[in-house]
């Protein structure tokens, strides 16, 4: 490990990033209680791929809030808008795209952000750890090479500088230097995440978004890195944003979960109650499928959840959960829920929520 000083990340990268706007920036307030500045706050999100009779509603009115140095999971069945929702925290979607709303990152709205100031935010600002390493890096061009581009561009460095933050940043993620010479089909699986994530260290962003990070790696490669993405959030003060369809994977890593279905967080709050007492049957269903390890208490088998997600260019009308939810009232076919209290920092879109009628 090569350790780094630790400094006042906000003023250092507001200073680097943008140094005559820096001053005028307005930060969004702190979530009630935290005491924290939120990093990331997306209000109202709405991404729709395509229009008319083809437009697919990914993503229908997510809020999420992130504050510095938090770890917040988003946890879901596929299909359910995680990596639209991922892509859209940088504008990296297709033209086919439409979005709506707010995603305040560190105080600006990306969705509003011209595109010389959305260059600068990319990498520096917050940047993205893909699943699949492989198809993420370019394969006919050394990793070292791969990592210096984002440096390069950001930090006006020399070659030789580049060359050294490469050679530092391979060994901050557990890679002796020289493999900065390897191509990406010369590594294993577990070495190009590690990859990934130096590149997404390079310019030392405040957000790291990680989507679906081990989902591709084998059960002990997938704890390896996990515990490494930790370390490197904790020790860098960095908040992380990760996405999984693994519910225990994410109450293992994160301080808060939200749960996505159709496109909308159906429950969010404190990892542990989320994952351990969650309010809203969709997410009773997700972490009973995904058990933790070592947890004697979830040593039953894990049980599925019938059927499957709705395809979001036909929602079910009412609460789109009700054709799979075992406990669904017969109003649930005509209203949806919004979110509502469920215990301390705990919110669920459920009308039973509070109710003893839950099972
Ligand atoms: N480029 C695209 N064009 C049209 N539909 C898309 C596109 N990308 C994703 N979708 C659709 O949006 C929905 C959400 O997809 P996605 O965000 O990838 O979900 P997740 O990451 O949770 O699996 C899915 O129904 C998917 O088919
Ligand atoms: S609102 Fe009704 S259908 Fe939806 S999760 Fe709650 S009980 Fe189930
Ligand atoms: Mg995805």
């Amino acid at each position: 490990m090569v350790p780094r000083p630790a400094r006042n990340r906000h003023r250092a990268r507001g200073a680097r990033l943008h140094p005559v706007r820096a001053r005028d920036r307005v930060r969004t307030q702190p979530e009630a209680g935290s005491g924290a500045l939120s990093v990331l706050e997306v209000r109202n999100l709405h991404v729709t791929y395509g229009s008319g009779d083809r437009a697919v509603p990914a993503v229908r009115g997510v809020d999420l809030s992130l504050a510095a140095g938090q770890k917040l999971g988003v946890a879901g069945e596929s299909g359910c808008g995680k990596s639209t929702l991922a892509l859209a925290l940088l504008r990296l979607l297709p033209a086919s795209a439409r979005l709506t709303g707010e995603i305040m990152l560190d105080g600006e709205d990306v969705l509003t952000m011209k595109w010389g100031r959305l260059r600068a935010v990319r990498w520096a600002g917050a940047s993205i750890v893909f699943q699949g390493a492989m198809h993420s890096l370019n394969a006919v061009h050394r990793v070292g090479d791969q990592i210096a581009e984002p440096i390069m561009l950001h930090q006006r460095v020399t070659i030789a500088e580049a060359e050294r933050r490469v050679g530092e940043l391979l060994q901050h993620v557990g890679l002796p230097a020289a493999r900065a010479n390897a191509y990406p089909h010369e590594l294993s699986g577990g070495q190009r995440q590690r990859v990934m994530i130096a590149m997404a260290l390079a310019c030392d962003p405040q957000l790291i978004v990680a989507d679906e990070p081990t989902t591709a790696l084998d059960v002990m490669i997938q704890a390896q890195i996990l515990r490494l993405i930790e370390q490197l959030v904790a020790e860098k003060d960095i908040s992380l944003l990760m996405i999984s369809h693994d519910l225990g994977v994410l109450a293992d890593t994160c301080d808060r979960l939200a749960v996505m279905y159709a496109g909308r967080v159906v429950e969010e709050g404190p990892a542990r109650s989320v994952y351990g007492a969650a309010e809203h049957p969709y997410g009773r269903a997700l972490s009973a499928a995904f058990p933790r390890i070592g947890d004697p208490a979830s040593r039953r088998a894990p049980r599925g959840l019938p059927g499957d997600p709705p395809d979001p260019s036909s929602l079910p009308g009412g609460c789109t959960f009700h054709p799979r939810c075992p406990v669904a009232l017969d109003s649930c076919a005509d209203r949806d829920q919004e979110l509502v209290t469920a215990g301390e920092g705990h919110r669920a879109a459920c009308v039973l929520v509070g109710s003893e009628k839950q099972q």
